[in-house]
């Protein structure tokens, strides 16, 4: 089973000063894990440096055993990691089906593009009966399945989510939480990064906690959902 991802002392910066502060963490195969943090606790910055697109400045990022903290995004991408940003970017004057097809751009085989789209319509049966209408023109909840759709036509071993659940109504926060659960089903290793603590942690396996840059606690769900550091950090 491939996906794993090590995180090892990682410093990142947009200018002077450091926003990642030696962050270290590991993302087991097969496995959901969350990285859960307050508004502004670095947590998109580091979705960013495992994608290159904020290098760290120092430390590893070993994936599969290879660092990749150097690498330029597009090697990132391909070693295997796709990544659902904030805010569910969608293509609004395309249509779902050529939304899906963008997220494959790279494929060349026909067939492969077809099972692919298949495969996340049968995720996603809302999708396939709407594979015509424009995106931009479909509810927030829906733009979320166009855009975690895309992520999934890359058939990444390594999903990052940034905050799927950000201004979405609670019954599509529930489907997606759902969703999240099944493709980690399908073998997808998820790392998933969010504020929404208790429906987090019910469909993780293992997780973290971000604080000013710093990883201050992991552990199982039931052994977050007990810390202090989580009781401090959302409640006060
Ligand atoms: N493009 C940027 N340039 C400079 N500072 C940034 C940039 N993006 C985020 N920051 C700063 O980095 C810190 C962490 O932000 P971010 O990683 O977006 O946190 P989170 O995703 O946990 O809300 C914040 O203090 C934020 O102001
Ligand atoms: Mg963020």
């Amino acid at each position: 089973m491939s996906g794993k991802l090590m995180i090892e002392n990682v410093y990142s910066a947009y200018d002077k000063a450091d926003v990642l502060e030696g962050v270290s963490l590991t993302i087991e195969p097969g496995r959901v894990t969350c990285l859960l943090g307050s508004n502004g606790s670095g947590k998109t910055t580091l979705i960013r440096s495992i994608l290159g697109l904020t290098p760290a400045r120092s430390g590893r990022i070993m994936f599969d055993g290879v660092d990749i903290a150097a690498l330029p995004t597009h090697k990132v991408v391909a070693a295997g990691i796709a990544c659902i940003p904030e805010g569910r970017r969608v293509f609004p004057k395309f249509t779902v089906e050529e939304n899906l097809r963008l997220g494959a751009y790279q494929e060349t085989s026909a067939s492969l593009i077809r099972s692919r789209m298949d495969e996340v319509y049968s995720l996603f049966p809302r999708l396939a009966e709407r594979r015509t209408q424009l995106a931009g023109t479909m509810s927030g909840g829906e733009q979320a399945m166009v855009s975690i759709g895309r992520g999934l036509m890359r058939a990444p071993k390594l999903l990052l989510i940034d905050e799927p659940s950000l201004g979405l109504s609670p019954r599509f926060v529930k489907e997606n939480f759902n969703i999240v659960r099944q493709i980690n089903e399908r073998g997808i290793t998820v790392f998933l990064v969010e504020q929404n603590v208790h429906q987090t942690l019910a469909i993780s396996h293992y997780g973290y906690v971000l604080s000013k840059g710093r990883v201050v606690a992991g552990g199982t769900p039931e052994e977050l959902a007990s810390r202090d550091e989580v009781k401090e950090a959302y409640f006060g």
